[in-house]
């Protein structure tokens, strides 16, 4: 079982659009049984999805181990894809965390998790705190989300610290760069500094995934921000493989 983050200390760099494209990829192109987590309270990854909101406030619960997660799992509309929502409840979850003093919490609850699915993606809220530091102490890998822009450079290297200070196997970090625009010089001279960095570009469709509450697979499989997404996820399917063979050369 892998868990992948979408994470970045910025707002509005694309994390929940990026981390529901990936579960629908995961679910629908690859055939994972695939759970998209929602760790940020405003709830964004079920509206994506078009779930009705929770009605209890029992998100946090899980965390204290009130309630198990598959009571609070959700089906979507898409075959192997399930949500974890949020709700507001989460707003509490960091105090609730450090009272705790259970370091790997989200590690623990993502591990029970293996048999029900295999492929967990956390959609990460825009913070430096204990949370984010369980999420690094949780992930198999590390989305970042990177629109082009010196202000996203420094998140970028503001991750790579947290990870470094949070855990003793750090997972790796897969930069994106987010929102592109090739008529644009800046975007252009990010994409020519890192060619190796996967690419999301900035296009209506995406946007639109938001108005239609469907990933951009479901309702424009042939634009090209589909195909970036397939590509975004088999690049993390073949990041992924090169960490279990790595894993299974070490010895125990
Ligand atoms: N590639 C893209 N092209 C066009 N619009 C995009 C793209 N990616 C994201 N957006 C838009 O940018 C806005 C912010 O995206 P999103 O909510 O995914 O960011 P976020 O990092 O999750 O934000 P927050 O930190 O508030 O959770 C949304 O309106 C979304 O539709
Ligand atoms: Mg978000």
């Amino acid at each position: 079982m892998a868990v992948i983050a979408v994470y970045s200390p910025k707002g509005g760099v694309g994390k929940t659009t990026i981390a529901t494209n990936l579960g629908w990829c995961a679910a629908q192109r690859a055939g994972h049984r695939a759970l998209l987590w929602d760790l940020d309270p405003s709830d964004g990854a079920g509206f994506m999805f078009a779930l009705d909101a929770p009605r209890k406030r029992q998100a946090r619960s899980l965390f204290a181990g009130d309630i198990s997660a598959h009571t609070l799992i959700q089906p979507s509309s898409y075959a192997r894809l399930d949500l974890l929502p949020a709700d507001s409840s989460l707003r509490e979850l960091d105090a609730m965390l450090l009272r705790m003093g259970q370091r790997h919490r989200l590690a623990t609850l993502a591990r029970q998790l293996e048999r029900s699915h295999n492929r967990v993606i956390l959609d990460c809220p825009p913070m430096f705190n204990e949370l984010s530091a369980q999420v690094m102490r949780a992930a198999s890998l590390v989305i970042v989300p990177l629109p082009p822009s010196p202000l996203s450079a420094r998140a970028f290297a503001f991750v790579a610290e947290e990870i470094r200070r949070n855990t003793k196997r750090p997972p790796p970090i897969l930069p994106v760069l987010s929102m592109i625009d090739r008529r644009r010089s800046l975007h252009l001279e990010a994409l020519a500094a890192n060619p190796a960095w996967p690419s999301i570009p900035m296009m209506s469709a995406v946007e639109q995934c938001a108005v239609h509450r469907r990933p951009v697979g479901a309702f424009a499989p042939h634009s090209s921000a589909a195909l970036a997404f397939a590509r975004l996820w088999d690049g993390i399917e073949r990041k992924l493989a090169q960490l279990a063979a790595r894993d299974a050369a070490q010895p125990a």
